[in-house]
């Protein structure tokens, strides 16, 4: 049977090994797929142990996207641009990287009503969750990107490496622009708070999109819904999203997304 695996540390939490076992079975594949947390400085031990155990390909999640890419033989073109690989397949001896987290936004984003197409996108963060969608995001052909961040040098360097003109960086308190759809890539709703951006950016018009994802409302889209926003979407889309793609890399196959997104969101309540 081929196996799979997600690292990351911690892994307690992911979902993964769940979304992929019921891709498999919907597609009537036998497949193992199991998570591992490696020591922090141990993660290219771990996958080389992995892939000597025969394993076919893996995800890899916080904090190892990065040291993930350069472990990489062969990168996407994505993979490559988003400096941070999810992706792993190993073939031939040979070890290639992808990023299916920017396929994951943008398909959520397309399929739950919002154009990007001719928008103007204010993404807030400047991480390494920021970077790794920024390609896709720009390949729908919005009107504007803009970049913000609570360190402004982080955005504006981010920007700059987008390399177009319809990119930019800023702090969040420069912010006074008016925008079609605010996407939430800063990790601040894991410690339950929120970034701290002008309030009057938000009215019913914005649609507002946090790539965290909690049984309850996240805290940025609470926050937001209080400033009158009424289209809010967490990031659970995404991340059935990002595995659906990183299975049909592996498999050739590409799982349908909502069955298993509407048996994880009844698992969250
Ligand atoms: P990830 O891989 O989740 O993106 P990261 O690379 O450590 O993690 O980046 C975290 C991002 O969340 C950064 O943009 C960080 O802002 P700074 O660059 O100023 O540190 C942002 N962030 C984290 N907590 C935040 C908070 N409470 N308010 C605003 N931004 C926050």
């Amino acid at each position: 049977m081929d196996k799979y695996r997600v690292f990351g540390n911690p892994i307690k939490q992911s979902k993964s090994p769940v979304i992929h076992r019921a891709f498999a079975q919907a597609l009537n594949q036998d497949i193992e797929y199991d998570k591992y947390a490696p020591e922090v400085d141990s993660f290219a031990q771990a996958v080389q142990a992995f892939i000597a155990e025969g394993g076919k390909g893996a995800n890899v999640t916080a904090p190892f996207k990065e040291e993930a890419m350069r472990l990489c033989d062969e990168l996407s073109e994505v993979a490559a641009k988003s400096g941070a690989v999810n992706t792993l397949s190993f073939k031939g001896g040979k070890i290639y990287g992808d990023n299916t987290d920017g396929f994951g936004l943008v398909q959520d984003l397309l399929t739950q009503g919002v154009s990007l197409s001719q928008a103007n996108i204010l993404m807030l963060g400047a991480g390494g969750a920021a970077k790794g969608v920024v390609a896709s995001l720009l390949a729908e052909k919005p009107l504007s990107l803009t970049i913000a961040n609570r360190t402004k040098a982080k955005a504006t360097l981010l920007a700059e490496q987008a390399d177009s003109d319809i990119v930019s960086g800023c702090g969040f308190d420069e912010l006074t622009g008016s925008y079609d759809l605010i996407i939430n890539a800063t990790s601040s709703s894991l410690s339950g708070k929120i970034p701290e951006i002008p309030t009057n950016i938000i009215n019913e018009d914005v649609c507002c999109y946090d790539m965290s994802y909690s049984k309850a409302p996240t805290p940025f889209l609470t926050w937001a819904r209080q400033q009158g926003a009424t289209k809010v979407i967490d990031g659970l889309g995404m991340l059935v999203g990002q595995a659906a793609k990183s299975f049909s890399i592996w498999r050739n196959h590409m799982p349908q997304v909502a069955p298993v997104l509407t048996m994880l969101r009844k698992e969250l309540q």
